[in-house]
């Protein structure tokens, strides 16, 4: 792995990175005693169990498991292979890497795709300005309000009647149809024999994820009586997942992560509209359901989203759904109604932004929004109608983390609906899920699966105090150790107290090959254990290693025997014997 990088080089870059700089690009930290907490970015919570620790730079979560140093999580979050991820590291921290120190880095497929794409947005904005037939296109966008500098930075563009222009032009800079075809640009002939280009007259909307990397195009026809798909997007391709991009995003991001809020909206032309009238703090989902993923991504720029959906039925529903999948992904939420008949860009057009900034003032929390709308469409007076309004709103309080905000909505509920609060929480309870209580489940699991607990605590204690790397080196050899991974971390502690004086985590991670090695230990830095006794503990875990296992084995064989002699006696005494080994064994953990 590290064989296409200079060992040299991994180290320097890792030392000039800070992860918490990193981190914080992608997950919104707290600083929590010395170190930072977070929702995890690798899977779904709503408690921060995702910990941080400048001293050491690395990270870990408690919650699934994942850890590791800056590598490793640019590597996970990213999705790169670890040269791929140095090399991201090195560019953000000015770090020089001549190129041939990382052949094949840039190889990957989907780096080939990001380049393709670059260069098809380069033809479609310049058939923008420079076509004569790009007129209709800039007069279509002019008509719609858009500006020059809009259409320059967010990269809008045209493309043209024929039937193979990018098609051409790409054969031209040596792309093959193959390369074409799975980056999504062009599509075979429907009655075999070549390809045609996938979009012809329309207006392009460059697509690009959260890094600014161009991942696809989405195309409007440029009048409204074409008999074609008002809105034609790029298909999934390696580097366009729908589920997990957000139209606007890489240059909306700052803005949102400094007023502490985004708008999220449908459409692109909703989008751009917004961001040129001053609403920066914007993206669109640009005609795809929400996913976990989006939440994920969202909440690493913001805790608050406001929904603000066209103001029709199909609006209603899409943020409901959104909003759903957004509470449920630790995200707070906010929805502003537009008046029926509106969308973002119409309204803002009409009432511009300080309009639109004005009712996203009296916007509200997505919980008062559902009940009130639920109380609005049902029929109160009755039993049936109170029933129906009750089950419409608790699938939605249920996702809430906040106990408190969420007692206040039941009250409100309650109030609204004349039913007592118990009696809703009663329903409510019936499916409630239990979320925390797997996450500790996980957690322990992840604590009991290491083979032997002595063997943990040493290289724990090593890994917390290197000064205790001699002290136990001195008394028990790597292969004294039974459980492989402890093994294999002793391994690399010792050999690396043998040239160095002070041992950085980070150091360590690197010099562990396998993924799996790196959480255990950033999972055995970040435990919250204070040793009080750490020599006797030492000595301790070390004669229980040595002799102790022994016993233990010899004791549970003659328990098999006794099991299979059926003599009940002699297994409970066994048995009594091998509890006291272990519990006598270890832990004076404070
Ligand atoms: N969309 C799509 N495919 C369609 C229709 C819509 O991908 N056939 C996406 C587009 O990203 C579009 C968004 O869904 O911007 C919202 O759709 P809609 O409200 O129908 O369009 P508007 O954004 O209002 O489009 P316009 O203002 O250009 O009419
Ligand atoms: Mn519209």
């Amino acid at each position: 792995m590290g064989g296409y990088i200079p060992d040299e080089l991994v180290e320097e870059i890792r030392a000039r990175s800070d992860i918490v700089e990193v981190i914080s690009d992608r997950v919104l930290l707290k600083k929590s005693g010395v170190n930072y907490k977070g929702l995890c970015p690798f899977h779904s919570e709503k408690t921060p169990s995702f910990t941080v620790s400048p001293a050491k730079q690395i990270f870990h979560c408690f919650g699934c498991n994942e850890g590791g140093n800056v590598y490793q999580f640019v590597m996970k979050i990213e999705n790169l292979s670890f040269p791929d991820s140095v090399l991201l590291l090195a560019r953000r921290y000015g770090i020089n890497i001549a190129e041939q120190k990382v052949k094949g880095v840039n190889s990957s497929q989907k780096n080939t795709l990001y380049e393709v794409n670059a260069m098809a947005a380069e033809f479609f904005l310049r058939q923008l300005s420079e076509l004569p037939q790009g007129k209709t296109a800039r007069e279509y966008l002019r008509k719609r309000g858009i500006n020059e500098d809009i259409i320059e930075s967010f990269k809008i563009g045209y493309a043209s009647t024929s039937w193979d222009g990018i098609h051409q032009f790409l054969k031209k800079k040596g792309i093959s149809a193959d390369i074409q075809n799975s980056a999504g640009l062009v599509k075979e002939r429907e009655n075999g024999g070549g390809y045609v280009d996938r979009f012809r007259e329309r207006v392009i909307f460059t697509i690009s994820d959260s890094e600014g990397r161009i991942v696809g195009f989405g195309g409007r026809v440029l009048n409204d009586t074409d008999s074609r798909p008002k809105y034609l997007n790029s298909p999934e391709t390696l580097v366009y997942k729908k589920g997990n991009i957000l139209y606007g995003l890489h240059i909306t991001k700052d803005s949102i992560r400094k007023s502490k809020e985004a708008f999220l909206v449908e459409g692109y032309f909703d989008l751009i509209t917004a961001y040129q009238h001053g609403v920066k703090n914007i993206i669109a989902t640009s005609g795809t359901a929400l996913t976990e993923d989006h939440a994920r991504l969202l909440r690493r720029y913001t805790e608050t989203v406001t929904l603000v959906f066209d103001g029709d039925e199909a609006g209603r529903n899409a943020s409901n759904r959104g909003g759903m999948v957004l509470l449920n992904g630790g995200v707070k939420v906010k929805v502003i109604p537009l008046p029926q008949g509106n969308d973002p860009d119409s309204f803002i057009r009409e009432k511009s932004g300080e309009g639109f900034l004005n009712i996203a003032r009296e916007s509200k929390t997505f919980m008062e929004y559902i009940i009130n709308k639920e109380a609005a469409g049902s029929d109160l007076k009755s039993i049936d109608g109170r029933v129906k309004c009750i089950n419409a709103v608790i699938p939605f309080l249920s996702l809430m983390n906040n106990s408190v905000e969420k007692s206040m909505y039941i009250s409100s509920l309650a109030e609204k609906t004349g039913v007592s609060e118990k009696a809703i929480m009663d329903e409510m309870n019936k499916n409630k899920v239990k979320d925390k209580a797997k996450d500790k489940a996980k957690v322990k699991e992840a604590l009991t699966s290491t083979f032997n607990k002595a063997e943990r605590i040493l290289v724990q204690l090593m890994l917390l105090d290197n000064k205790n790397i001699d002290k136990i080196k001195k008394n028990i050899s790597v292969d004294n150790f039974k459980d492989d991974d402890m093994a294999k971390i002793s391994s690399v502690l010792f050999t690396l107290s043998d040239s160095n004086d002070n041992i950085s985590i980070s150091h360590i991670m690197d010099m562990l090959s396998e993924e799996r090695l790196k959480k255990l230990v950033s999972e055995m830095v970040f435990e919250d254990i204070e040793y009080q006794e750490v020599d006797k503990n030492i000595s301790d875990c070390i004669r229980y290693i040595k002799k102790n296992r022994i016993d233990v084995n010899e004791l549970v064989n003659q328990l098999k025997t006794a099991v299979s002699e059926g003599n009940h006696k002699r297994f409970k005494d066994l048995q009594g014997q091998i509890l006291k080994i272990k519990q006598n064994a270890v832990i004076h953990d404070a």
